[in-house]
């Protein structure tokens, strides 16, 4: 349908770019045909302390899998991010800080962020934060956590960042895997003019994590916490007297930078590791490409630095380049509906990078809250995390960008680091719901479901050919678990765990996860931590959980649940089960529908069907398909005639 809507690139932008059609072009064949050569080149641009000689050592195959980056160099991600830019840019906004009341905002030059980095990082040292220790953070969008990030990132410590809607036993479990020993937090976050509870959760959380010797806590809001004596302080009384200074660790590009924890589609959470060198430099260069980076420009990223999107788009890719980058507490509907307009309008912005979700949201408001505030400063906008529907971009691309501004649609994931398949603003004819074509040095693959490799148009599961240097290096603590997850379903190949189309102009359009993963509001949940938090309830014997279309998240969360024999299925119960699963994993877990099932499809073997279970959510009863297998086919007939009506 969209497919053959092509829209230009702006002559005044293809004129200033980067990089135009034809270089993008020439690039990516060069890029293709002798990556080394590539690679070694633009190595460069992050400052080594020992240049590297080496650019790769690589092996997808499942018996031995290990991703290695200019390891022989060593570096200081830290002193990418900040020393490098105090000669040139020491008065310079770094982060450009705005609050989640209007009221409230800050601009932070790259010296008073190098000032206050290395005052943390010497107060985490006295702490005794030792190279290679690991520090949870679980902040709100507030300058400390981007502090805080390269405080460890000074001293070698490897920072956990978990999403502060993440609730007490989610936060326990991420400590746990990865054995921190200091968690820094804050007492309150403030989000839409409410007050979450972080210290408290800590405080729980903190019950069942033995590692954890020091909390460090920011005051943010005022409010009353506890304090447990000999292990929590406050921020502001360990850095006061802090040195301005800090040396930094000399760290091998292969020394680990962070851990994320993120869903799969078994199991529990499991933790992606990146390192220093290969990582800095993919999303230096790809914030810099894929945004048309350009000096002094206001770079906006709307997501949180618990995700990888803050990771690699708020800090890390734009701190190297020496960007101003904007940092938002709050979110896009309070005050009011027009609050990213009105930050836009506020600061000048140049470049807004958002989720597909909350453009759906704020489409929803009408033009009448954007077109209120100036948006002539705009220059790109781009899009992340789910696929963007082309009624979304389309929208998106008229009313908030007048026409005027590319919008860059970047697939990529957790795993990937940073940006592996996008337009390049001034390079890239747009097709609205395409995340178009791949970045230097990426090679993705469709391949159907026995492995072989699709030429041509055609549609299939997307693997990635050979390694690019942001690729995680394994799962933190499970190196096996890092192999059968990726590099053992098709062998050779990286597995994204998501479906592909490509058209006949080698446009990539990404059809959603082909796994137990769904997708909600652009964060990732795992079917089974869903299934595994209902089932942990006392009246429920059987719980599975698929994903279908929603108007706003894109995927909302359907439970189909069985109640122990005996238990009523009542609206209360299912209120219940919904606070529950809050509880237990977060509000972004929250069970849309509840379905109740006095059976599941299974087959004779005991196998959940959850092809029919997920036809069922999506109201297409016509397209069950093969039902005979089932060992009850009569349970199918009764989840249809009771399907709740959302
Ligand atoms: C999954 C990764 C990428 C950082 C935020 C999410 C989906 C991501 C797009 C896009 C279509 C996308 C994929 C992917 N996804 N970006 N532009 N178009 N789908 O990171 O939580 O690791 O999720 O998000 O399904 O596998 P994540």
């Amino acid at each position: 349908m969209s497919e053959s809507v092509l829209v230009p690139v702006p002559e005044a932008i293809a004129k200033a770019a980067l990089v135009n059609e034809a270089q993008y072009l020439d690039l990516y064949k060069s890029s293709i045909a002798d990556p080394d050569a590539f690679w070694a080149e633009h190595g460069k641009r992050i400052d080594w302390i020992k240049p590297f000689t080496a650019v790769k050592d690589v092996s997808f195959d499942p018996h031995d899998v290990h991703i290695r980056w200019f390891h022989d160099g060593t570096l200081n991600v830290s002193v990418n991010c900040l020393d490098r830019h105090l000669e040139t840019r020491g008065d310079q906004t770094a982060i450009l800080w705005e609050g989640d009341d209007p009221k409230d905002d800050a601009r932070i030059t790259y010296r008073d962020l190098y000032e206050r980095v290395c005052k943390l990082a010497n107060a985490f040292r006295e702490l005794g934060v030792k190279k290679g220790d690991r520090v949870c953070i679980y902040l709100p969008m507030i300058p400390e956590a981007a502090v805080a990030m390269l405080a460890c990132a000074r001293i070698g410590a490897v920072h956990s960042i978990v999403f502060g809607g993440f609730s007490p036993d989610s936060l326990a479990n991420r400590i746990q895997d990865s054995e921190c020993t200091l968690v820094i937090t804050s007492d309150e976050g403030l989000r839409g003019g409410r007050k979450v509870a972080l210290k408290k959760n800590v405080d729980t959380a903190l019950e069942h994590c033995p590692s954890v010797k020091t909390v460090v806590v920011v005051k943010r809001t005022g409010g009353a916490i506890d304090t447990v004596e000999g292990r929590d302080v406050w921020y502001h009384e360990i850095t006061a007297n802090q040195p301005a200074e800090c040396q930094p660790e000399e760290m091998n590009a292969e020394d680990p930078l962070f851990i994320l924890y993120t869903s799969g589609s078994t199991g529990k959470p499991k933790g992606v590791l990146h390192t220093s060198g290969g990582y800095l430099v993919y999303v230096s260069m790809t914030h810099e490409y894929v945004f048309d980076y350009k000096d002094g420009e206001v770079y906006w990223c709307t997501a949180d630095v618990g995700w990888v999107t803050g990771h690699s788009y708020i800090v890390y890719g734009p701190l190297a380049n020496g960007a101003i980058s904007l940092m938002f507490e709050g979110v896009p509907n309070y005050p009011d509906v027009s609050r990213f307009w009105q930050v836009v309008e506020k600061h000048k912005v140049n470049i807004f990078y958002t989720a597909p979700t909350a453009i759906r949201a704020l489409m929803r408001e009408g033009e009448e809250p954007v077109k209120k505030h100036d948006r002539s400063s705009l220059r790109i906008l781009g899009s992340v995390g789910e696929p963007i529907n082309p009624e979304a971009w389309t929208w998106y691309h008229r009313v908030v960008g007048e026409d005027r501004c590319p919008i860059v649609d970047t697939w990529w994931q957790t795993e990937t680091g940073g940006i592996l398949i996008t337009p390049l603003p001034g390079a890239t004819k747009l097709k609205p719901g395409s995340a178009t074509l791949p970045f230097f040095g990426v090679e993705p693959v469709l391949v159907d479901a026995e492995g072989n490799e699709l030429s041509g148009a055609t549609e299939g599961n997307l693997c990635i050919a050979r390694s690019w240097p942001g690729q995680m290096r394994t799962v933190y603590g499970d190196h096996e678990r890092f192999v059968q997850t990726y590099f053992s379903t098709y062998k050779g190949y990286y597995f994204t765990g998501d479906g592909c189309r490509r058209d006949e102009d080698g446009y990539y359009w990404i059809t959603g996860r082909v796994d137990d993963v769904i997708n909600v509001s652009g964060h990732r949940m795992g079917t089974a931590e869903i299934e595994s938090a209902l089932v942990a309830h006392p009246k429920v014997a059987e719980a599975a959980v698929v994903g279908f279309p929603h108007d706003i998240k894109g995927q909302g969360i359907y439970a189909y649940v069985t109640l122990v024999a005996g238990e009523k299925e009542t609206d209360a119960l299912r209120k219940e089960l919904v606070a529950w699963v809050r509880k237990d994993i977060g509000p972004i877990a929250s069970p849309d529908i509840i379905q109740w099932a006095p059976g599941l499809p299974k087959t004779r073997s005991g196998k959940i069907m959850r092809r029919i279970l997920r036809k069922i959510a999506e109201n297409e009863f016509g397209a069950l398909g093969d039902t005979s297998t089932l060992a009850d086919p009569t349970v199918v007939e009764d989840l249809i005639a009771n399907r709740p009506q959302a």
